[in-house]
């Protein structure tokens, strides 16, 4: 069981600085946001968020994607895949994109994050202004027929415990933002209907 952090340090002071997220969004021309790719374990969450970084990018945006297998083997690399752990794991994520919204960064997570609760708790604390959950929509036997990595095979076989789909609960988003379906549509269809949503929301703007 892992150490949730719940109280704050005492003697700390807040200090406010004179270059502020205003500041830094006008240098940038658009705002800062979290997209929060949720989804199973190979619904395409990374693939998107990479592809709509992509066009952001060559839109002169300052983008960064969080991926749940990378941040894994570093700021989360001591948490395993209970309910627990994905919860701590999904509290840091959610800090640190509040950070990088401030930053005025338009930032990415593509973490499985099943449980509402905590994708809940990940708006609450970002602020719904700056979160943008997209649901991934994409069918356990498509995912498990793709099996790009080859762990479906290996949750079936019983070699992973807690594995989400298969032996631990994935929790369908009911109130996301925008709902995308990596299962049946290309992923070009998919960039373009968040890239769409992006621009509806006023993130960011054509120069
Ligand atoms: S989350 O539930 O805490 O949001 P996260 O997105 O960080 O999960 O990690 C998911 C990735 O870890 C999967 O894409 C897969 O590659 C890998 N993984 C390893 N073990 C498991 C497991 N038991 N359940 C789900 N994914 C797992």
């Amino acid at each position: 069981m892992t150490n949730i952090a719940k109280k704050i340090s005492s003697n700390v002071v807040y200090h406010s600085a004179t270059v502020n997220r205003p500041r830094r969004e006008k240098l940038l021309g658009h705002h800062g946001a979290v997209l929060w790719f949720s989804g199973l374990s190979g619904a395409g969450k990374s693939t998107l968020a990479h592809s709509v970084e992509e066009e952001l990018h060559i839109r002169d945006c300052l983008t960064y994607v969080f991926d749940g297998d990378n941040v894994r083997h570093g700021l989360c690399g001591d948490l395993g895949f209970s309910l627990d752990d994905r919860k701590e794991n999904l509290r840091r994520i959610s800090e640190m994109c509040k950070l990088t919204a401030d930053a005025g960064i338009i930032a990415f997570t593509a973490f499985i994050s099943p449980v509402q609760k905590d994708r809940q708790n990940a708006r609450a604390l970002i602020g719904n202004e700056d979160f943008i959950e997209i649901y991934c929509k994409c069918s356990l036997s498509i995912c498990e027929e793709r099996d790009v990595k080859g762990l479906y095979k290996k949750a079936r076989a019983g070699l992973i415990p807690d594995f989400t789909g298969i032996s631990s609960p994935y929790e369908e988003p009911e109130n996301a933002d925008l709902v995308v379906d990596t299962g049946s549509n290309s992923l070009e269809e998919c960039t373009n209907q968040v890239l769409g949503y992006l621009f509806r929301r006023g993130i960011f703007s054509t120069k």
